[in-house]
């Protein structure tokens, strides 16, 4: 007898409920899922495809049923801090490559490091992610003190999201506690891959993604959608990379045209696009945990939530201190996923926050949220 668990059961038994009620494809599209778990490169071309309003909400709202049954009924806020905004690479859509002389360079000192990952702990955040650009200056010593003293001390899980390391760098900080990677594909597509990162090696990304795998991380990845060529079947085999190479995170983000940037004046990626492509990722990788981007809430600030009910179940909010996330502009106008504000929204929308998080939030509430905001 083939054991299937409760929360299975019980996704059968939703998904049937509604099946009556939504367009014959989309009915094809649930019996597939029930069948294989994941779905196939034609379904995932025909989700990142659709255009019909009806149909594109019949299938966010299979992505949602998902979501609330196989992974947490609740959306898990994450902190991202900057930490640095130095980078010594030259991808072609970013605005902090090195070659931007036009921003203001800034480096958080590692005491300060420590102090706002300690005031995001205290404020009910149960994942702290570093986040910087490719910069030397961090060494693999400092960092590993950081994140031994955030796991170990603050009891907290980090997630780094440092660009590429070498391979022995990344086992000391799994050593010294660091339990998640982000880092993304960007495209799998290998003639996009090359035009935009004139000093990015495509296998040794991919060699590297394995390898995190391989090393125990809970390895994420993602890319960027509507980078100049990228057509939807480049965006499918994305998905099908990620699935395939056991990535358990990801992060869809549009593309933003930007200032002092090889690709500055290229049209932007669209919004809608980016919620299929959810939608379409929650139904082939459906355990994954997956943001609603910061990229899509600085095109469209309400899709972001709607992205919550699409396949979506993270958000991550930015503590990175104001005086110097103003300069972290990896694109244009990148809008600040405010803690507090974004928790509200969440509940205000009828979710869940997780029960650590939601208690924190309580008790600020009740103290007139007089919490140190660095
Ligand atoms: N548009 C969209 N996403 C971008 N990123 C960097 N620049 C841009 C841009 N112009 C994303 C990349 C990178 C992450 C830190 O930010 O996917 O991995």
């Amino acid at each position: 007898m083939i054991y299937i668990s409760k929360r299975f059961e019980r996704l059968i038994e939703k998904l049937k409920k509604i099946q009556n009620d939504v367009s014959s494809e989309v009915s094809e599209i649930i019996n597939y899922f029930l069948k294989y778990f994941t779905l196939d490169y034609e379904k995932i071309l025909w989700i990142l495809r659709l255009e019909n309003e009806n149909k594109k909400e019949e299938i966010y709202k299979v992505a949602d049923i998902v979501t609330r049954t196989l992974t947490t009924d609740f959306i898990t806020l994450k902190g991202i801090i900057e930490f640095t905004n130095y980078c010594n690479k030259s991808c072609n859509y970013c605005g902090i490559r090195v070659q931007n002389n036009c921003i203001k360079r800034y480096r958080i000192p590692e005491e300060e490091i420590l102090k706002i990952a300690k005031n995001g702990v205290d404020m009910g955040l149960t994942t702290i992610i570093l986040q910087g650009g490719e910069d030397e200056y961090f060494s693999d010593e400092t960092l590993e003190r950081i994140i031994y003293k955030i796991h170990h001390e603050y009891k907290t899980s980090v997630s780094l999201s440092i660009g590429e390391r070498s391979k022995e760098a990344y086992k000391r900080f799994k050593e010294a506690g660091a339990s998640k990677v982000l880092l993304k594909h960007e495209t799998i597509n290998k003639k996009i891959f090359n035009e935009i990162h004139p000093d990015k090696d495509y296998e040794y990304r991919i060699e590297l993604l394995d390898y995190l795998v391989y090393l125990g991380y809970i390895t994420g990845s993602g890319n960027i959608i509507g980078l100049p060529g990228q057509t939807e079947k480049d965006i499918a085999d994305d998905i099908i990379f990620m699935r395939d190479h056991r990535i358990k995170m990801i992060g869809m983000g549009p593309f933003i045209s930007t200032h002092n940037t090889p690709l500055e004046g290229y049209p932007d990626g669209s919004a809608d696009l980016t919620l299929n492509a959810y939608a379409a990722t929650r139904l082939t990788i459906p355990y994954a945990l997956m943001p609603a981007t910061t990229a899509l809430g600085t095109l469209k600030r309400d899709y972001q939530f709607k992205a919550l009910r699409s396949g979506c179940n993270v958000i991550m909010v930015n503590i990175t201190p104001d005086k110097y996330r103003k300069n972290y502009n990896i694109y244009d106008e990148k809008i600040k996923v405010e803690f507090y504000e974004t928790a509200e929204r969440i509940l205000e929308e009828g979710l869940k926050l997780s029960p650590y998080t939601y208690r924190r939030i309580l008790e600020a509430k009740r103290n007139g949220y007089s919490y140190e905001r660095i």
